[in-house]
């Protein structure tokens, strides 16, 4: 039901695309010079990843990119998010370049042009070169620099061409769930690592931009967070404070330090870590952004939690409401308040959503087609969504549905499916799923509307 998204809330030059990770899709880990990524090492340790996958094949797209590509043809989207993988480029994580890790991303950049589609960079979606983690990783400030140089890289060789560039992919991620959490590479459970991590995360952003535009005047720099509506469980008071330290936790530390306001004193106190600031760091960090990505999938609801480690809060699942094969909570209204939150409170000027999509246990017909409702719903309900936020002021210039194909979903492994697009990973066949051609639907309608108008 097109007929319930606001098509015409929507910019005419606005970017319809998909979003996906190298580490996600392309396979080919010991090709091409690439050296293993702390992701490697994470999904080669037992018990880390469900059923023991790992991304050592994935979507096979270091060579199936010219398919992949002809697939965002088919579906009609103008616009393509993918990342860099960092260990193809500079194997050694600082120092030399790698010249075949470059060429493989200036051929892509060059099909998608060609294709009509406008390519978004991010350098970095959590593939760490295991080299860098073995000296220390995101908790020493080297790494910050590290970014910096290969950001450097990667903009003096695609920036004539690339103008969209995001430094970081879900810093919050990287910190919280990989330094604090363990659910995610490297695997630690330490607050004070998993602090300093969010601060040379943060650092190294803004190194990043600079360097992005040192090489390519013409870049446009974001940064892309995932963010959270937060609820308090309960009335209770120290629900509600549990809830404000969440939203420190995964909204504001993420949001402030970058908008010129530092790190939420409040936020410095409950974690009780002192914040390894030089001299210049913060307004390093501040570098004023072009654009703020969103990445959105799911509602907050948290209790306070005495026991467990810093922030104190435990989440609460509610019972009888709708969820994802994730069981992640839906709740397409949360989108539209984030928006309007980055535009209000952040003052954004221009807001792209980077992510947004759903999984869902996928049935293949015995023809060879998938009809798959509910990420149909999903993903209708979240840009009608979109478009009553941007009736109401939000400055949305895109959107990146999550995600172009199925793939490897992190610790969850090839359960899950993302996908626009069915892969079977035994065969490699891609199969555009209902979702897709209803996608497909929705870009045609309001490209066409755009043309006309135009
Ligand atoms: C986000 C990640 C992305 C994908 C989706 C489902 O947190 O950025 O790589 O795994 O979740």
């Amino acid at each position: 039901m097109s007929e319930r998204i606001d098509l015409a809330a929507f910019p005419h030059d606005f970017l319809w695309g998909t979003a996906t990770a190298a580490y996600q899709i392309e396979g080919a880990v010991a090709e091409g010079g690439r050296s293993p990524s702390i992701w490697d090492t994470f999904s080669h340790t037992p018990g880390k990843v469900a059923n023991g996958d790992t991304g050592d094949t994935a979507c096979d797209h270091y060579h199936r990119w010219r398919e992949d590509v002809g697939l965002m043809r088919r579906l009609g989207v103008n616009a393509y998010r993918l990342s860099v993988a960092w260990p193809r480029v500079v194997p050694d994580g600082r120092g030399a370049v790698n010249p075949a890790g470059l060429a493989f991303y200036d051929e892509l950049v060059d099909a998608l042009l060609e294709a009509g589609v406008t390519p978004s960079v991010t350098l970095y979606h959590w593939d760490l070169p295991q080299v860098l983690q073995d000296h220390g990783g995101w908790p020493e400030r080297d790494t910050a620099f590290a970014l910096a140089d290969y950001a450097s890289a990667v903009a003096d060789r695609l920036g004539d061409r690339v103008t969209l560039w995001a430094t970081l992919n879900e810093p919050s991620c990287s910190a919280w769930i990989g330094h604090l959490e363990g659910r995610m590479a490297p695997g630690w459970t330490d607050l004070t690592a998993a602090v300093r991590a969010s601060y040379h995360l943060l650092l190294g952003h803004g190194l990043a931009t600079e360097a992005i535009r040192a090489a390519a005047p013409a870049a446009r720099v974001g940064i892309v967070n995932n963010l959270s509506t937060v609820h308090p469980a309960t009335d209770r008071p120290e629900d509600g404070e549990a809830a404000r330290r969440h939203d420190g936790h995964v909204n504001r530390w993420w949001l402030d330090p970058v908008h010129g306001r530092g790190f939420p004193a409040d936020m410095v106190e409950t974690y009780g870590v002192e914040l390894p600031v030089l001299g210049g760091d913060l307004e390093t960090i501040a570098a004023p952004l072009d654009w703020l990505g969103l990445n959105y999938y799911f509602p907050a609801y948290v209790a306070h939690d005495p026991g467990g480690p810093a922030p104190y809060v435990r989440s609460v699942r509610r019972e009888g409401v709708p969820r994802t094969g994730m069981d992640w909570e839906i709740d397409a209204d949360g989108i539209e308040t984030l928006l309007l939150r980055l535009t209000e409170e952040y003052g954004a000027r221009k807001i792209y959503v980077t992510e947004n999509g759903s999984a869902f246990p996928d049935v293949v017909r015995p023809d060879g087609s998938i009809d798959d409702p509910e990420r149909q719903d999903y993903l209708e309900r979240h840009l009608a969504a979109c478009a009553a936020a941007a009736r109401k002021g939000a400055p949305l210039a895109g959107y990146f549905a999550w995600s172009l194909l199925d793939n490897f979903e992190w610790a969850y492994g090839y359960d899950k499916r993302f996908g626009l697009v069915h892969v079977d990973y035994r065969t490699q066949v891609r199969t555009i799923k209902g979702s897709g051609h209803r996608y497909a639907d929705i870009v045609r309608v309001h490209r066409g509307r755009s043309h006309r108008a135009a």
